[in-house]
């Protein structure tokens, strides 16, 4: 098949790129690189041994969108692109709502006008909102969302589902995101933030190279195992394999279906520093702080659908997720930034 990645240059699409043409499919990849650098493609292209179509738009521009879709005979589409800094979307909220729904609804009259019907989009654990209990079920209502970003998803996929009623042909898979971390075992893609990481697998290992000092846990008065945040992080190659599966069941199925991609286990942040220590023979100091503003205590996927309907697990351990990543931190100290 040949399948559209918006977003592909970013850290989950270059994964998936590589995991798709390893299956045998080809790519083309659109990215205004908001958030990536072209240094990503050509990664994958060593990666992968072949060229990539790649067209650096916006996926709101309609007209240069259609182009592509005109050149390339398009059989499916991954939407990854979007911009996904939680507490940023709190501050800039209509930039958040612009950005990640006009690309979506563009893309979706794109693709209407060119009869493509197979559809993969990102979401995410936020759509769960804050008053569900854990684990998370498809089941569960979706809603209540504590963010901008988190709505972005939580509409978009109401859009997706109103479309899937009135096109029968259409097929989406809403594929909720767990926790992403680690990078390919090569060494040669990974995450690459901006300015001083978020998130805590990036800080882990900035703070193992030096760059920062130390890492401050967020609380450790949650009522968890040892007080620490609890996330069911998930190896991005596994959740790369999880988009060849959703594909694969799309093309057999019409409608629309959300599905789970975590692992069905939570770590705190205690079990990780502990856990990238050792992985890795490495000391990471830390300090414990205040809580996060926003931060949930915990929660992690009930896996069992991705399972039923996709036949897919994650199977990478938490210890490949800290070695994969310090081995991407180690080989490219400054990121893509060649
Ligand atoms: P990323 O920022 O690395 O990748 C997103 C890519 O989209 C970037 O390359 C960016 O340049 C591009 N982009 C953004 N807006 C665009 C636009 N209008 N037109 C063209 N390109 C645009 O993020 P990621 O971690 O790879 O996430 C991919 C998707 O998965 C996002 O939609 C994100 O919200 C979702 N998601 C991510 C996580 C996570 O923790 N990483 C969790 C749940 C869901
Ligand atoms: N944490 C720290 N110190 C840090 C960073 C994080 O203690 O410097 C803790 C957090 O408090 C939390 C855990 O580590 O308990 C994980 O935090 P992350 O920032 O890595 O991840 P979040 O669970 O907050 O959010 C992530 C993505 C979102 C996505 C969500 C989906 O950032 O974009 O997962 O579940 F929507």
């Amino acid at each position: 098949m040949n399948i559209l990645l918006t977003g592909g240059a970013g850290y989950i699409g270059s994964h998936t790129a590589i995991e798709f043409i390893e299956k045998g499919h080809s790519v083309v990849i659109v990215d205004n690189l908001v958030n990536s650098n072209h240094f990503a493609i050509k990664r994958i292209e060593e990666i992968s041994r072949q060229k990539i179509p790649f067209y650096n738009i916006d996926v709101a521009d309609i007209a240069n969108l259609d182009k592509v879709f005109c050149k390339h005979k398009i059989d499916a589409v991954v939407h990854f692109a979007g911009l996904k800094a939680v507490g940023e979307s709190v501050q800039i909220p209509v930039k958040y709502y612009r950005n990640n729904i006009d690309s979506t609804l563009g893309l979706l009259e794109i693709m209407e006008k060119h009869n493509v019907v197979n559809f993969i989009f990102s979401s995410s654990a936020t759509v769960y909102g804050n008053n569900n209990d854990i684990p998370y079920n498809e089941n569960m209502l979706a809603g209540n969302c504590s963010s901008p970003y988190a709505w972005t998803k939580f509409f978009i996929e109401q859009i997706l589902k109103d479309v899937a009623v009135v096109n029968q042909n259409f097929s989406v898979v809403l594929l909720r995101y767990f926790n992403p971390v680690g990078a390919h075992p090569s060494g040669k893609t990974g995450e690459n933030p901006n300015g001083i990481p978020n998130n805590l697998f990036p800080y882990i290992s900035q703070v193992a190279i030096g760059k920062l000092s130390e890492l401050k846990i967020f609380g450790n008065d949650y009522p968890t195992k040892d007080g620490t945040g609890v996330r069911d992080y998930i190896h991005v190659v596994d959740l790369a394999k999880g988009h060849v599966a959703a594909l694969e069941y799309a093309e057999k199925h019409k409608g629309a279906e959300a599905i789970n991609l975590g692992t069905g286990r939570g770590y705190s942040v205690l079990d990780i520093v502990k856990t990238f220590e050792k992985a890795n023979n490495v000391k990471i100091p830390y300090q414990i702080v205040g809580r996060r503003a926003g931060d949930l205590s915990e929660y992690y996927a009930d896996a069992s659908k991705a399972v039923l309907l996709l036949n897919w697990k994650a199977e990478k351990t938490l210890e490949d997720m800290c070695r994969d990543t310090w081995r991407w931190q180690r080989q490219n100290p400054n990121g893509y930034d060649e």
